[in-house]
């Protein structure tokens, strides 16, 4: 596990980028896996103006999407399809075909998750995946006690998953109470994964995730049994550990 610091947001979000950047230039058949929320918005930025001013390109890029809320359309401004649409497919020359979200308004939500692992799977699984880390410890919407031998499932939201949340809600009663996730073993199968973590109000969970055993009650910890982690975060996040970078 390699740890990287970056003064702070913006800097966290340019090492991501220019990484992930590094990696499409180098393998332009990438298969990405992205994540949603705050922390990956300015990585998004950056790789937008990459791709304008450098031109990276992503005409062969397959991305799949680490979860959904359940029964939100993709049309929906509160959607993760929408999200990441509006917040990079749409500036990029990627082929929107070959980018993958969980379908959260799905009729039947159990053969979507199958249907989610598959075409994984058969796309040779993911290559590179970006995470975040919720402040409970989640990876995807994998809330504290899901089993570490998860696969795409149908997931409740802990009440302070969807209070942190909220702010993008014109209500807490609007936030969904499911979602469709990555299982925490479709995410270990990943060959790469970048862990981003920012702010002080993840410092918590970051100490925890250094100190803490793997265990199924902070499901981050299984990071720790992946051969190819590299962890980017900020001063803010890494307040209350002391490791040498
Ligand atoms: C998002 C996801 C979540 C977030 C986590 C942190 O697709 O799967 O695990 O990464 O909740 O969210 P932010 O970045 O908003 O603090």
């Amino acid at each position: 596990m390699k740890i990287v610091e970056a003064k702070d947001y913006n800097e966290m979000s340019r090492k991501a980028a220019d990484y992930i950047i590094k990696k499409i230039q180098n393998s332009p058949k990438l298969n990405l896996g992205l994540a949603t929320g705050g922390t990956p918005v300015g990585i998004y930025q950056n790789l937008i103006k990459d791709h304008q001013l450098n031109g990276t390109s992503y005409t062969h890029i397959a991305t799949f999407n680490l979860d959904e809320y359940v029964g939100l359309s993709p049309e929906s401004p509160n959607s993760y399809r929408f999200y990441m649409n509006h917040k990079l497919f749409n500036h990029i020359d990627i082929n929107i075909g070959k980018t993958h979200v969980p379908h959260g308004n799905a009729h039947h939500l159990h053969e979507e998750c199958l249907r989610y692992e598959r075409l994984i799977a058969e796309n040779g699984g993911i290559d590179l995946q970006i995470l975040g880390i919720g402040a409970n410890g989640h990876i995807g919407f994998n809330e504290p006690g899901t089993s570490f031998q998860s696969i795409t499932n149908i997931v409740d939201l802990t009440p302070s998953t969807r209070e942190a949340n909220a702010r993008y809600f014109p209500s807490l009663s609007e936030v969904p109470t499911q979602a469709i996730t990555m299982g925490i073993s479709t995410i270990m199968k990943s060959k790469e994964i970048i862990l981003l973590v920012s702010g002080e109000n993840k410092a918590e969970a970051f100490s925890k995730f250094m100190i803490q055993e793997i265990d199924e009650k902070f499901p981050a910890s299984i990071l720790k049994n992946h051969p190819c982690v590299t962890i980017i975060a900020d001063t803010a996040a890494m307040k209350k550990v002391k490791v040498h970078c």
